[in-house]
């Protein structure tokens, strides 16, 4: 059992010092030191849980199990800098141009027009499962490359990364797991492989372009980054979407005035990151003996960052526990991290929940929570993932 630092940013340091405990910090796991204990206005995370929970570390993803004949399983990560420019040594890899595009907000948006579409005459969903799952996922997979088809297929091999990296599945609970991730990393290997003999308009046959160009980047790097971007890219937008709705429906007054004033929509897209964001904690590992808000940190100590509470931080942030589209600053929030491992995404996360927003304000202004649910949220140390959102509306 491996023991963690854990900061709970609001109370043991401020929102500032998490920031300091980001950029001080790699973002690797290692040996544990000590542990300091949580104590926090808003720690949606089970401290014991997030207290002895060691997945951060070398035993990550499937790397550790033996899978005969699987060895090849880890890809080589690279580290991403600045907003959607992926840099090693000389490769650099500008945003490419069909993401921020004149036609992104068209084609994002038919997206979401279809999944409205598939329920509006339903009069009730589960928004989470009916729309809010597959949404991010067809935006996410066009700009890779991966057929609408392969969709169910990744994203389940996303539920398996997740819970091998943040649950807390028994050994044997792994085993099927690990296998998904095998058929992951393939899946990604083959996707290069793909793309070198067909070129596409997206991010593999980007990166192969670099490559034939002299970039200093291996095919199996290439596949590192698709298995990093195919998992970061929409499990969490999936969630954003339903944190958003869920906070926006139970806090009435700001969802009709979104309705009344679509212009408030960017603004409350920060509020629920700021609010209800989708990653609640988040991992650093001190690379040097430091101290944060008196807690000593030795070199090596792998660190908790209770990015959720942080942005419930009384002294940045006025009335913090109140939930307001209105809020002017919003934006101060932690939870896209902070640093150069800050996430890449985080534009394309946003622009995408933005164009949800206002269709369903335009479209389904009704919506509302459906009464006497439960809500329920799945069980691990980082994701704040609830497991169905029951709404229903007025059908047409
Ligand atoms: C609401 C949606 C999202 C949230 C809340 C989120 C949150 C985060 C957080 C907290 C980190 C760690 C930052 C740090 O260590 O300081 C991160 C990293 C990352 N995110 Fe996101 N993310 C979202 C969407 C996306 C999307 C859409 C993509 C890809 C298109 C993406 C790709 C990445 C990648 C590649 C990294 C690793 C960056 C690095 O280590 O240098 N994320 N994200």
């Amino acid at each position: 059992m491996r023991i963690w630092t854990i900061i709970g940013c609001t109370l043991l340091i401020s929102a500032a010092a998490c920031k300091k405990a980001a950029n001080t910090a790699g973002s690797g796991g290692g040996g544990p030191t000590k542990t300091t204990g949580v104590d926090s206005t808003y720690n949606p995370v089970d401290p014991p849980l997030a207290a002895t929970i060691g997945f951060f570390g070398d035993s990550w993803t499937a790397r550790n199990l033996s899978l005969p004949g699987d060895t090849n399983v880890a890809p080589t990560a690279l580290a991403v800098t600045d907003s959607l420019t992926i840099n090693r040594d000389n490769v650099i890899v500008k945003t490419p141009p069909y993401l921020f595009g004149n036609n992104s907000n068209l084609w994002m948006g038919q997206i979401v027009t279809q999944a409205i579409d598939a329920i509006i005459q339903k009069g009730e969903a589960d928004f989470f499962r009916e729309f809010a799952y597959d949404v991010p996922a067809l935006v996410l997979f066009k700009l890779v490359g991966v057929p609408d088809a392969d969709v169910p297929k990744v994203k389940s091999w996303g539920v398996s990364r997740s819970l091998l990296t943040w649950g807390s599945l028994s050994d044997q609970e792994q085993v099927p797991h690990a296998h998904n991730m095998v058929e992951y990393w393939r899946y990604c290997q083959d996707l290069v492989r793909q793309r070198r003999e067909h070129e596409g308009d997206d991010l593999p046959t980007d990166l192969l372009r670099d490559q034939k160009s002299g970039g200093k980047i291996s095919d199996d790097e290439i596949a590192g980054v698709l298995y990093s971007v195919l998992f970061a890219g929409h499990e969490t937008t999936t969630t954003l979407m339903a944190n958003g709705v869920r906070e926006l429906l139970a806090h009435r007054d700001n969802w009709e005035a979104l309705i009344a004033d679509p212009s408030l929509i960017p603004s409350a897209v920060d509020e629920v990151l700021r609010y209800a964001p989708s990653i609640v904690a988040w991992r650093r590992k001190a690379l040097k003996d430091t101290s944060i808000a008196g807690v000593a940190l030795p070199q090596g100590s792998n660190i908790l960052l209770l990015l959720g509470s942080a942005n419930r931080d009384q002294t940045v942030f006025a009335d913090a526990q109140h939930f307001d589209v209105q809020r002017k600053d919003a934006r101060k929030h932690l939870a896209f991290g902070y640093g150069i491992h800050t996430c890449v995404g985080q534009q394309l996360a946003k622009i995408e929940f933005t164009i949800a927003l206002e269709e369903l304000a335009r479209r389904m202004p009704g919506l509302r929570l459906k009464p006497g649910q439960k809500f329920e949220f799945a069980h691990n140390s980082s994701f704040r993932v609830l497991t169905a959102l029951h709404v229903e509306w007025k059908a047409a």
